[in-house]
């Protein structure tokens, strides 16, 4: 269970100074995938990276099962999937995929065949050995997410997996992660723009105002799991999206 309390973190200082985030608190208890939108700027790949460990926070507490363990513990509590996809283009697709664990200790060979398992699975069956660029843009995404869940957290972080896809992309990925997440379980903090997408996927969603980013309301999504592709298709869906759609146009 993660729980992050009062959280505020600023950059910089003087005249330079940004306050990314204010007073920030969620929770994400075990097997919930919650979701976080927010206009660009408002701190939420911040809130992300202070979570991850990558960064310290300025004040409040981030508690994980009631402990709070410091940001370096952190770093090995979560798959962190980062807002790019970070596949280094002169590494194979395999290569790439295996990588997180090879930096974890897991020999190449090893980490390789673990990966090459699930291959099929994420529908990279075929393109272990393309470089990167011969990939559609959602095919690089699920390498990224493939590597983030290589690492076998049981809790992701995921920084707007889909935002940089075309809307037919997206709409397919979304389906496709709501699947697959049926069959990985596990919990779950999702940053996205998209309110289909937060209430398609999560359990609840927190709304951020601008920078500097506070939580401004947060909606319950009492949809039925295991989760379908056609999810968020329903009035009750929609109702949900609609309100959600408000609240964030309201604020941006
Ligand atoms: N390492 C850093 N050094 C200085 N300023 C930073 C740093 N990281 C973030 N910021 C600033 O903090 C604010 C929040 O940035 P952040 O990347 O968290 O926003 P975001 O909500 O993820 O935006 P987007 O939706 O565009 O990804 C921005 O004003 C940004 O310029
Ligand atoms: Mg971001």
């Amino acid at each position: 269970m993660l729980e992050v309390e009062s959280v505020s973190k600023a950059y910089g200082h003087g005249a330079e100074r940004v306050v990314a985030l204010a007073d920030v608190s969620l929770t994400v208890t075990e097997g919930e995938f919650v979701a976080l939108v927010g206009p660009s700027g408002c701190g939420k790949t911040t809130l992300l990276n202070l979570v991850a460990g990558l960064d310290g926070v300025d004040a409040g507490r981030i508690l994980v099962d009631g402990a709070t363990p410091s940001a370096s513990e952190r770093l090995t509590r979560f798959g962190y999937m980062p807002q790019q996809d970070m596949l280094f283009p002169w590494r194979t697709v395999l290569e790439n995929v295996s990588l997180g664990l090879e930096v974890l200790g897991v020999g190449k060979r090893e980490a390789r065949r673990r990966a090459a398992e699930l291959f099929p699975q994420f529908g990279l069956g075929g393109f272990e050995h393309r470089r990167p660029h011969e990939l559609s843009g959602g095919m690089k995404q699920r390498a990224s997410f493939l590597r983030t869940y290589l690492l076998g957290r049981p809790f992701l972080l995921l920084d707007e997996p889909f935002g940089a896809l075309d809307a037919i992309t997206r709409a397919q990925l979304q389906s496709w992660l709501a699947e697959t997440w049926n069959r990985i379980g596990g919990s779950a903090l999702l940053v996205t723009h998209d309110p289909h997408e937060a209430v398609a996927l999560s359990d609840r969603v927190y709304v951020m105002s601008p920078r500097p980013g506070r939580i401004t309301n947060v909606l319950e999504v009492d949809l039925p799991r295991p989760r379908t592709a056609r999810a968020a298709e329903t009035a009750a869906a929609h109702r949900l999206i609609d309100a959600l759609r408000r609240q964030t146009e309201a604020i941006e």
